[in-house]
């Protein structure tokens, strides 16, 4: 028997319901702040990704699904933003409008370690601004995520948001960092004392514990921003204030890819246990420009909809199609009839199903039962000869038999 590969998972169709309900209520508010859906495929260069992330990113080091198509390597997508910036580029969106405002729902693919929250085919609900710098915008894609989350009824969530500052302001950073810590390289753990010279901010966010004792007493600030970028992110923290967003400054938040510039946030909550990250995000001024488009600045983030749905639990009974007409035929010719009939209500928008395993009209009537049904049409023998149908009421369970041709007025009173 075949299993499914580790690290996905079957959203069965009582989870449906739950999937749906969140997409909803993200895209309806995506809408009301006027996004547009766009939807890139899962599929790109794999180069796209090593450029945009960075070289040293662990997603590109270690965590992509690679095809290799003679001379080509394509790559599963391991997030949208570059696939979103390529078809930016691409399709010249800047000449449609100066400032785009997108949102996409899909998955995204990263060969990773399997743990609760933690999947390799996960989905995203995300969202790219490109075309403007302006503060403002990353004011309202925070109260946006923060928007989503209170219209998903989650409480108990942390909006943690940072500065990394300019490229040069990172650099700065990464400067700062490595004078700081060169002295005590070697109590830092293997992989933090490589990120040393690949990508030393990735030390800040490191999980283990003696690391993160080290950095704790580093007394990491806001010295490394520029004035231009300090001004940036006291308006960011001013709109949010304006707003009564609640965020926590976190002068260690810094992001596991290269393209981020100025303002990351990062939206956690304590019972996802070790992947607390319900979604992320931030601004990447450098990267349209980079990948061959115009220079503008730009900022998303994205939602693991997996974690989103761990913290909302299941609601109760989602899948109940109180609507539902069911229609048991007993015989041939009354299953011909049916079979009409079914047609019939369909046309007229009516969720309608029927048995087609033969079952007695006991274990019809369990079937029907079991699929919540609102009503039944019984067909047999004696209703054929009459042109009739009887109709059962499954909730007062009152029975009546109606001609054929007032059935649908019947239904729909
Ligand atoms: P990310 O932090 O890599 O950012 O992913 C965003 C969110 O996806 C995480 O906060 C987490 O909730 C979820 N996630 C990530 N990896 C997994 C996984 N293996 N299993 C389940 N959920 C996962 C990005 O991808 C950026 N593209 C976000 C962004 C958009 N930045 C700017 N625009």
């Amino acid at each position: 028997m075949f299993k499914k590969v580790a690290g996905t998972k079957d959203i069965l169709p009582l989870e449906i319901p739950q999937w749906q309900e969140t997409e909803n209520i993200s895209r309806s508010i995506f809408s009301v702040y006027n996004y547009r859906e766009i939807r890139p495929p899962v599929m790109e260069e794999a180069a796209l990704f090593n450029r945009s992330l960075g070289e040293s990113a662990e997603i590109v080091q270690k965590q992509m699904f690679l095809i290799k198509n003679k001379d080509e390597t394509y790559a599963l997508r391991p997030e949208a933003t570059a696939s979103i910036v390529r078809a930016y580029i691409e399709n010249s969106l800047d000449k449609a409008s100066a400032l785009q405002k997108l949102y996409y729902i899909g998955p995204m693919f990263r060969l990773e370690r399997p743990q609760k929250g933690r999947l390799r085919q996960f989905h995203h609900i995300g969202c790219e601004v490109i075309g403007s710098g302006d503060a403002g915008v990353d004011v309202e894609v925070i109260s946006l995520a923060d928007t989503i989350l209170k219209a998903c009824a989650i409480e108990g969530y942390q909006i943690k948001i940072n500065s990394l500052g300019c490229l040069d302001d990172k650099k700065g950073l990464a400067r700062i960092l490595r004078e700081s810590i060169k002295g005590q390289l070697n109590d830092f753990c293997q992989e933090c004392r490589q990120r040393f010279d690949r990508n030393v901010l990735r030390v800040l966010d490191c999980k283990n514990e003696s690391c993160r004792k080290i950095i704790a007493k580093l007394n990491i600030s806001d010295r490394h921003l520029c004035p231009d970028c300090k001004e940036h992110f006291s308006l960011v923290k001013q709109g949010l204030d304006d707003l009564k967003v609640s965020y926590e400054v976190l002068p260690y938040l810094v992001r596991g890819l290269d393209y981020y510039t100025r303002t990351v946030f990062e939206i956690t909550h304590r019972e996802l246990g070790a992947q607390d990250a319900l979604a992320a995000g931030g601004r990447y001024d450098k990267l349209v420009s980079e990948l061959g488009g115009p220079d503008v600045g730009a900022i998303g983030f994205a939602f693991g909809v997996e974690r989103l749905l761990l913290i909302s639990g299941p609601k109760n009974n989602p899948d109940k199609n109180k609507d539902l007409v069911y229609v048991i035929a007993l015989g041939q010719e009354a299953k011909r009839e049916a079979g009409k009939i079914l047609a019939q209500l369909r046309r007229e928008n009516i969720a309608s199903d029927t048995d087609y395993a033969g079952k007695s009209l006991k274990g019809a009537m369990r079937q029907a039962n079991d699929s919540q049904a609102k009503c039944v049409l019984i067909i047999g023998e004696e209703e054929l000869k009459k042109g009739t149908i009887t109709l059962k009421d499954m909730i007062s369970g009152q029975q009546k038999e109606i001609r054929q041709d007032e059935l649908i007025r019947a239904l729909k009173c």
